[in-house]
């Protein structure tokens, strides 16, 4: 994949005005007020439900401007990851990618929205080891246990630390990505990503920029 160049700037482009100020109202509910989250599911699902047939199409999510913060983030970790979760995976181009770039892992990817899932599952071939598997789930209450993975990844997606924290194994890392850096409706601000994640032990890798996308790093533990 041929990457555009890394920089310090924080460019603001993307998505139309209104989606992106109700996008950053409800990222910053999520990452500051978690507790108002079951108000939010149902309107949210049912939003995402009806982007879902045409996500690829509207936003380029397979291609190399919406993946680019994430093919960076993950060149930031230093070790291969065994078991990687892709948290709001949408179509699952996030977790296909990570799929890709780390052939041995085994790679979930989870979607509160149903029309979304069955989008990223019919992207799946030939996995008769069932490496990579897509289901419904909720981030603020994620089916898996402590601890039981490497690398969890968000691409344009709010951050629910306490389960992100509690999932990753001690030394496992978050990349939190957004294809449009500031310009993304779900951009979460790298202060508030350094402050969440420290409050449930993690400690920042690395933060930067990739054209128009942005991308954070954090390890469970120092
Ligand atoms: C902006 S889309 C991003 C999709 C994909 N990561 C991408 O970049 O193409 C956000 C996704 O997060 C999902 N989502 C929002 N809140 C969620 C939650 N609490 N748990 C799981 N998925 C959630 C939505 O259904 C939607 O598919």
């Amino acid at each position: 994949m041929a990457l555009p160049p890394e920089s310090d700037a924080r460019p603001e482009a993307g998505p139309p005005t209104r989606v992106r100020l109700i996008g950053r109202a409800l990222n910053a509910t999520v990452a500051h007020a978690p507790w108002l989250w079951p108000v939010l599911k149902r309107p949210m699902t049912t939003y995402f439900d009806d982007l879902a047939n045409t996500w690829d199409e509207r936003t380029g999510a397979p291609g190399v401007d919406h993946l680019a913060p994430l093919a960076v983030a993950v060149t930031k970790i230093d070790r291969r990851p065994e078991r990687a979760l892709d948290i709001g995976t949408g179509t699952g181009v996030a977790a296909l990618f990570v799929a890709r770039e780390f052939p041995y892992a085994s790679v979930r990817g989870v979607d509160v929205s149903e029309e979304m899932i069955r989008q990223a599952k019919a992207k799946v071939g030939l996995d008769p080891e069932g490496r990579v598997a897509f289901q419904v789930a909720d981030s603020s209450s994620l089916p898996y246990g402590d601890g039981d993975f490497d690398l969890v990844t968000l691409l344009n997606m709010p951050p629910f630390f306490s389960e992100i924290a509690r999932v990753l194994r001690h030394g496992g890392h978050a990349i939190v990505a957004a294809s449009s850096g500031a310009g993304t409706p779900f951009y979460t601000p790298d202060a508030v990503l350094e402050r969440g994640f420290k409050r449930h032990g993690m400690t920042t890798v690395k933060a930067g920029v990739i054209g128009r996308g942005s991308y954070f790093v954090a390890r469970k533990g120092d």
